[in-house]
């Protein structure tokens, strides 16, 4: 039986995503037990061997996941060259993939039983870092392959020891009491991980410049437009680490004020970079800009940009069903007409009104004069009624294929999965507002589903066998995907923020809900 490739190709990236997510815990590890726990354990006195032992344990717990995830990617791989190309299994295991997956999960196994010794700590994560780099489009460029490997090892390692060190400077702060042990600890944190956007940087910029190499690569193509995108999280990311280092820097002139803001940051800095980390997994499947531009038909033209994008008037009437294109197979798609994309349009800018309308109650609801704009999530599960009725009208409940059937393709399974966060997100956050759901942690849930459907938006494809269609689809789920992830942690930082940040958190999330429903109302196909 061969697998459905589509589906399989988005099961692989989510893999990768979360192998690269826990790869920078491990390295981010790796790297603040030999510059930071490790050196400053005498000056942090009594807490520091209790530092030192947290920051390995935990490394070694981030060691587990990686030999976890590259295990699962490495399976399901091999799955999928044996179901599609009819080799055997032994060939399979023979592909450079599998072996590199198998030298990941090798060297993440001996951190995790045998990394005491810092030596051992520093061979297992720089092969990790290794093995992450050969499965990447720079190992199989066959121009100039040498540079793009040292820049992608530079930017993956790079991203991983400033993202995934920012959970070892919380946990820090958490075992040292201490005021001057806390600045020891977040001035040497903060060197660390400068030079790890330095790092970051420099590799990024070299990767970015190879992989276009035109401006109409970089605007008209899918993974220049995700690039954009990455470019937006970094800026935001980088705004944060600076009010981070400023907290740290007046910790040193004797106010701990900035601590608690430095702590609220830092738990949206590691939510938005891991955010990343699947952004870069999703741009790393897709064909790299500079191979695309060879053919002039699946790259889009500044005019064709500007003209999707153009202001135009929602359309709020459907065609029949009866004109909906049904594919014949549960796993095919078809090339949509004239009213497939009138039905879509009619989807997304009714949906568009729900989101308006949430965004400005929710506003109403902040100003503090409107007690009653409290129940808008209630809006978010009749958004749900109608994504589950009409987003995908060949299969239940309005058309004729099975509902597990046609989750085989993976933009019904994600439109699927978005209907599940959406009916959660509303039921949860209604609860919240009306005071049912009293728990402490309850009203995280919004927050993370916000943050988790944005993410779901970037690195969402579409399966179209016209590429430059699925890239203006895409462009305008870009920033829709970005505001998502802005909502979920603003509204984070209001929650478990305080004073300033928390005030103007506040505004900022119902904002993105507006901005979101302007965009989609603008929403088209063609
Ligand atoms: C916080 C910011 C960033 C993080 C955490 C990050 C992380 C990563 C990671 C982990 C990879 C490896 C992906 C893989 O091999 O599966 C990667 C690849 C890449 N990143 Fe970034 N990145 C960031 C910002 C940027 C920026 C700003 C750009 C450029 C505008 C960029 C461009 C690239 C490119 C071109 C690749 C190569 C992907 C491929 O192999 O096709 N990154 N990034």
């Amino acid at each position: 039986m061969s697998l459905p490739t589509d589906l399989i190709a988005f099961v692989i990236t989510l893999l990768r995503g979360a192998q690269l997510a826990a790869q920078a815990l491990l390295l981010g590890g790796i790297a603040f037990v030999l510059a930071v726990s490790d050196p400053l354990a005498a000056p942090l006195g009594e807490a520091g061997p209790r530092l030192c032992a947290a920051a390995r344990r935990w490394t070694r717990r981030a060691a587990l996941g990686v030999a976890g995830a590259a295990l699962a990617a490495g399976s399901i791989n091999v799955l999928d060259v044996v179901s599609t190309m009819d080799l055997s299994v032994m060939d399979a295991l023979g592909a450079e993939f599998v072996q590199w997956s198998a030298v990941t999960v090798a060297s993440a196994l001996l951190v995790a039983f045998a990394g005491n010794r810092k030596i051992i700590l520093a061979a297992g994560g720089a092969t990790v870092l290794m093995a992450s780099a050969m499965t990447s489009h720079a190992a199989a460029r066959l121009d100039q392959r040498g540079i793009f490997l040292v820049a992608d090892l530079l930017h993956q390692c790079g991203a991983a020891i400033w993202i995934g060190g920012i959970p070892f400077l919380l946990l820090g702060l958490r075992l040292v009491h201490q005021r001057d042990g806390r600045f020891i600890l977040g001035r040497r944190c903060s060197q660390l991980y400068a030079l790890a956007v330095g790092a970051l940087a420099i590799g990024a910029l070299v990767l970015a410049v190879g992989y276009t190499r035109s401006l109409t690569a970089l605007t008209g193509t899918a993974y220049g437009a995700m690039m954009g995108g990455k470019l937006v999280l970094l800026a935001t990311l980088l705004s944060f680490g600076l009010l981070n280092a400023l907290s740290i820097r007046r910790l040193g002139r004797g106010g701990d004020a900035g601590l608690g803001r430095l702590r609220r940051l830092a738990e949206a800095e590691i939510g938005i970079g891991l955010t990343v980390m699947f952004v870069a997994a999703s741009l790393a499947s897709h064909p790299l800009a500079v191979d695309q531009v060879s053919d002039p038909t699946a790259v889009a033209s500044l005019h064709e940009i500007a003209q999707r994008m153009a202001p135009a008037w929602p359309s709020l009437s459907s065609p029949p069903l009866g004109e909906i294109s049904v594919p014949a197979d549960a796993s095919m798609t078809v090339n949509p007409t004239a009213a497939d994309h009138a039905w879509s349009g009619f989807n997304h800018h009714w949906s568009a009104l729900f989101v308006l309308l949430i965004g400005l109650l929710a506003l109403a609801e902040r100003t503090g004069r409107a007690a009653w704009a409290r129940h808008w999530p209630a809006l978010l599960i009749g958004l749900a009624v109608l994504l589950l009725a009409r987003s995908d009208p060949e299969t239940w409940p309005l058309g004729p294929i099975p509902f597990f059937d046609r989750l085989r393709d993976p933009e019904v399974l994600q439109h699927r999965l978005i209907t599940l966060v959406v009916t959660l997100f509303g039921c949860f956050e209604w609860a919240v507002r009306c005071g049912r759901l009293n728990r402490t942690r309850a009203p995280l849930i919004f927050p993370l589903l916000c943050a988790v459907g944005g993410g779901l938006l970037l690195t969402h494809g579409h399966s179209l066998a016209d590429v430059k269609q699925s890239f203006l689809i895409e462009l305008s789920h870009i920033p829709m995907g970005l505001l998502g992830i802005y909502a979920g942690w603003s509204r984070w930082l209001e929650l478990r923020g305080e004073g300033r940040v928390a005030r103007v958190a506040g505004w900022i999330w119902p904002i993105c809900f507006v901005l979101i429903g302007l965009l989609l109302l603008n929403y088209r196909e063609s």
